[in-house]
């Protein structure tokens, strides 16, 4: 049952065609956002109330507001589709909903419900659906960015009773400029992102602060991003910053590393894993040493790797570096044969181009 309601509040000054259009003929990532936002706010007596959709701009926050100090905050990510028909789609939101309930679990923030998450989302896109892309085949799409945060103005260390919940919506390109050019990953031996117990399987922005040292350590080191291992043992491998990884071995398996409570558990992960039975491959979730992945490129038993999000897809995984070494590329300059193929299965879906047999797509607009 749905409890909230979102109130419609359009602005007088929205971006004009002119200049919208412009953003979307070279959006980025994350530098353009629509004309309007979802906001709503929940109190410890009143529960959740006030559900609007209002101009997008800057939003009002006392100094003393709890998330600004104890980082009280969580957030999903997921995009909008538009498919040739002129209709407007999202990829599984119910999961996005129950990993945003389970990350409010952790981090001690109130539930929202599934439908109003989804009430949300269809809230926005039905007011700024001009701002999802063109279904021309470039793999545009409205990213969507739900977050909720401490909004009371309190400096005690306990659960604030005053929360927000928000929905922005930027129009974007790939995450990587690059096009389909392999990343090439540095692993973080001095920082870890989540340890045992920690928050790691939460989509909380603590997570992503805790990352990035090693991520300008893996910079400095000449790498695209940096892969993080489990931080107790140092010799498992986790996930990157923000994607989980993939890799195609020599005997027809799909690997991932399993969840092991501090990984975050990616919903095109859980699709991919689904999808690989129809790619004729094995899919395995198990713990994976980093010695395997230098062993296995060498050896030629590990024939692709990838990794995958929401926000990149699917993107192939180069050259592997480290405090003294290197493990080389496999898959070839535009990454192998299954990655790009699990990446279109994946596309085609969300885009409309094949059929969604297993349900996986809500109408936005
Ligand atoms: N791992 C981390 C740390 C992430 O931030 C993300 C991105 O959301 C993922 C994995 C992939 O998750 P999803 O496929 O749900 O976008
Ligand atoms: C996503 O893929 O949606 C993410 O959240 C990754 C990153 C942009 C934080």
């Amino acid at each position: 049952m749905s409890a909230l309601s979102f109130t419609v509040q359009r602005r007088q000054d929205p971006a004009s065609d002119e200049r919208r259009a412009e953003i979307l003929a070279n959006p980025g990532f994350g530098v353009h956002f629509t004309d309007h936002m979802v906001t709503a706010t929940w109190t410890k007596d009143g529960g959740w109330a006030d559900g609007r959709v209002s101009a997008y701009g800057p939003i009002q926050l006392m100094p003393s507001a709890a998330v600004l100090h104890y980082a009280q905050e969580i957030f999903e990510g997921m995009k909008a589709y538009r498919h040739a028909d002129g209709s407007v789609w999202t990829f599984r939101p119910e999961a996005n909903a129950a990993r945003m309930q389970r990350s409010a679990r952790r981090l001690a923030l109130p539930e929202l419900g599934e439908e109003d998450f989804v009430a949300s989302l269809k809230a926005l896109v039905e007011v700024d659906q001009a701002w999802v892309p063109e279904a021309d085949g470039s793999e545009a799409s409205l990213y969507l960015r739900p977050f909720m945060y401490a909004s009371e103005a309190f400096l005690g260390v306990r659960p604030a009773n005053v929360v927000t919940y928000s929905v922005i919506a930027s129009p974007a390109g790939p995450y990587f400029s690059g096009g389909l050019k392999p990343v090439t990953l540095w692993i973080s031996q001095h920082y870890a992102r989540a340890g045992v117990g920690g928050t790691g399987s939460a989509k909380c922005g603590g997570n992503y602060a805790s990352s990035l040292a090693g991520q300008l350590e893996g910079i400095e080191n000449g790498c695209d991003q940096a892969v993080f291992l489990d931080s107790a043992s140092q010799e498992y491998i986790e996930e990157l910053g923000g994607m989980n990884l993939f890799f195609v071995t020599k005997d027809g398996q799909l690997v991932t590393p399993e969840l092991t409570g501090s990984i975050l558990e990616g919903i095109t992960r859980s699709s991919i894993l689904e999808l690989a039975k129809d790619e004729g491959l094995e899919p395995v979730e198990r713990r994976i040493p980093i010695q395997e992945w230098k062993d296995g490129v060498a050896s030629g038993d590990i024939l692709e790797i990838f990794a995958c999000g929401t926000a990149a897809v699917v993107t192939p995984v180069g050259e592997l570096r480290w405090e003294g070494g290197t493990a080389p590329a496999v898959g070839g300059a535009e990454g192998g044969e299954v990655t790009r193929s699990i990446r279109s299965r994946l596309l085609d879906i969300q885009y409309g181009r094949a059929e969604d047999s297993r349900g996986w797509l809500t109408r936005l607009a």
